[in-house]
């Protein structure tokens, strides 16, 4: 399907038949979207935590206790569910680490002085972010955003139900996951699977702004 037909179709699903579940090799192509994904200066500042058996999907829901239980079913009756995460602060093993990558994946053909450059120009980023606009965490949430993008339409893509979710408390997922300890903290949660018959909202219709007031044209 065309990805415009894609952005169209796709809905966020309310309701999940339960009994079905994605196939492996499903999943297996969507995590390989979703760890492509773009970011600023390639700063992957993310981690994504899948839950795909009643046992783990049990633990993220418990996210979704109190106020935000509306979101509960979604995540239990959900063939997956995955917690993207945000890094809760940009650390030295980590930009060594991605530097290190790059050289691996071939991006600097034994040239140390291109190396060096994309070094200087990442920290370059990462400290402009952290003492000039001080908005270092802020920074890195966008770059998951643009992760939680892909993930929705390439869920799309294979034919998956998806459920982005900010309804949850995030302190307890942290918590429930030992999120903290390992260096990151929960920012979203996507529900995947395949709809429920008695999903309401699949037979709404979408809404959106009309382009003539999303759109300035120079
Ligand atoms: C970042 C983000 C957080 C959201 N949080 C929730 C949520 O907690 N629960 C829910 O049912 N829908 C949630 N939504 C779904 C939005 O309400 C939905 O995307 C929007 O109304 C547009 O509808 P559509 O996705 O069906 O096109 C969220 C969407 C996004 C992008």
């Amino acid at each position: 399907m065309q990805l415009t037909a894609l952005a169209k179709s796709r809905y966020t699903t309310k309701a999940y038949d339960n009994s079905r579940k994605i196939p492996q090799e499903t999943i297996d192509i969507l995590l390989d979207q979703l760890r492509h994904s773009p970011s600023s200066v390639n700063s992957q500042p993310w981690h994504f935590v899948v839950a795909s058996d009643e046992q783990g999907k049990a633990r993220v829901a418990k996210g979704a206790e109190g106020g935000f239980v509306y979101n509960e079913a979604k995540i239990l009756n959900a063939s997956h569910a995955i917690v993207l995460c945000t890094r809760t602060e940009m650390t030295e093993e980590h930009l060594q680490a991605l530097l290190a990558q790059e050289e691996r994946d071939g991006r600097f053909d034994g040239a140390a002085d291109a190396m060096a450059g994309q070094d200087k120009s990442r920290r370059g980023y990462v400290n402009l972010h952290k003492h000039d606009q001080k908005d270092v965490q802020h920074w890195m949430e966008k770059q998951t955003y643009l992760a939680l993008g892909t993930l929705l339409l390439g869920a799309a893509s294979l034919g998956l139900d998806a459920t982005p979710m900010e309804g949850f408390d995030f302190k307890k997922l942290d918590s429930e996951l030992g999120l903290r300890e390992k260096g990151f903290t929960s920012l979203v949660i996507v529900a995947l699977g395949y709809r429920s018959e008695t999903d309401f909202n699949a037979k709404l219709p979408k809404s959106r702004l009309p382009a003539e007031t999303v759109f300035t044209y120079l």
